[in-house]
């Protein structure tokens, strides 16, 4: 056994890949969620896929009690994994408090405690948000950061400069910020995937969900931006990939192969793909045609964005593997294995 990892968020969409990849590589895992957005069967899930039941706290990593008795019940936890967040873009615009409440106490709440309980390595999911629109693409880590376009954005950039003041304090701690591009897919035995809450405002569970016919169209935001077919291009990630990234920050600083206390990487496939190749390679991945039209641009939307990953490739041994016809196949298997079990 590798050591004990707390993963926060854990049955949510990227933690319950990632628990799954951490318990492959020989990790133990505790899983905190408060189930705000996701469902504790997803524990059952992780378990048919490793023949492991990672440990399971319903709780919430806003509240300080619930952390310490966490951290007491399970002792000599070494790192930890926080994907505890609110991460609707649309919804914190709206709600910025409740953004700017969760994101920003759920990290404060565990840096604080980590020296306390002895746990050595963090790492943070941040996003290409920090980025904003980038003046070059593929954008590396050096790119400056920009301007949030959203609470949400906010909360990644200010988590991020809380981190490296933390550590600059002289934190006894190392953090790793992963800035994830477009996380998309699902397990490829399709017990676990993602669960989006009412109509999905993510370009890949819409396609599905179209597909299938729960919804009748999917809409094109644009098909007038400066691109090769004018619609927007980001960097698609399979999330199991993505959750393998985790693993090797871990390894990273667990193991002390870096002496670097903060270190950031992107985490994309170093390809951009516009709206409309990526409906194209899911028709073409599953022979299913996707209704689609083209509708009005979305406002705050970023023309285009895809990743340099060489820093992940060379320093953590990282690389996105799957191709994108495997990926949408798994997207579809998973979109189809939720109607099987009547959830949609
Ligand atoms: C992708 C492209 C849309 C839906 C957001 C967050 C980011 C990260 C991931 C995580 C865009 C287009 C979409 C639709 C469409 N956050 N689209 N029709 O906006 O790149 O990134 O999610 O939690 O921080 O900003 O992802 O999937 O919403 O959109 O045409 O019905 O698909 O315009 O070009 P986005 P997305």
């Amino acid at each position: 056994m590798k050591g004990k990892i707390l993963v926060t968020g854990g049955t949510g969409f990227i933690g319950s890949h990632t628990t799954v990849e951490l318990q492959n590589a020989g990790y133990e895992v505790v899983i905190i969620d408060n189930l705000s957005n996701s469902n504790a069967d997803v524990v059952d899930g992780i378990e048919r896929i490793t023949g492991i039941r990672p440990a399971f706290v319903e709780g919430d990593c806003t509240c300080i009690d619930t952390l310490h008795r966490l951290f007491k019940e399970h002792p000599g936890i070494t790192g930890i994994i926080n994907f505890a967040a609110s991460k609707a873009v649309g919804e914190s615009v709206q709600k910025p408090i409740l953004y700017y409440r969760n994101n920003l106490n759920i990290l404060l709440n565990l840096l604080d405690l980590m020296p306390v309980y002895g746990v050595r390595g963090f790492v943070f999911s941040s996003s290409c948000t920090v980025y904003g629109e980038p003046d070059q693409n593929p954008i590396t880590e050096d790119a400056p950061t920009k301007q949030a376009t959203s609470p949400y954005g906010a909360t990644k950039q200010i988590s991020e400069n809380i981190i490296a003041d933390v550590i600059r304090s002289g934190s006894p701690i190392k953090a790793i910020l992963l800035r994830y591009f477009n996380p998309i897919g699902a397990h490829p035995t399709a017990e676990i995937g993602e669960l989006p809450n009412g109509v999905p405002q993510n370009l890949v569970p819409f396609l599905t969900q179209t597909a299938i016919g729960i919804r009748p169209m999917l809409s094109v935001f644009g098909d007038d931006y400066n691109t090769p077919d004018g619609s927007c291009i980001r960097d698609f990630i399979n999330v199991v990939d993505l959750a393998k990234a985790h693993v090797k920050a871990l390894d990273r600083m667990l193991e002390d192969k870096s002496d670097k206390a903060l270190e950031v990487f992107n985490i994309g496939t170093g390809e951009g793909l516009s709206v409309l190749q990526l409906i194209d390679a899911f028709e073409r991945a599953t022979g299913v045609k996707v209704p689609h039209k083209i509708v009005e641009r979305r406002e705050g939307d970023i023309e285009q964005i895809w990743a340099d990953p060489k820093r992940a490739n060379e320093v953590l041994g990282w690389h996105a593997e799957a191709s994108i016809d495997d990926t949408m196949r798994s997207a579809w298997k998973w979109q189809q294995r939720l109607r099987e079990r009547g959830i949609m």
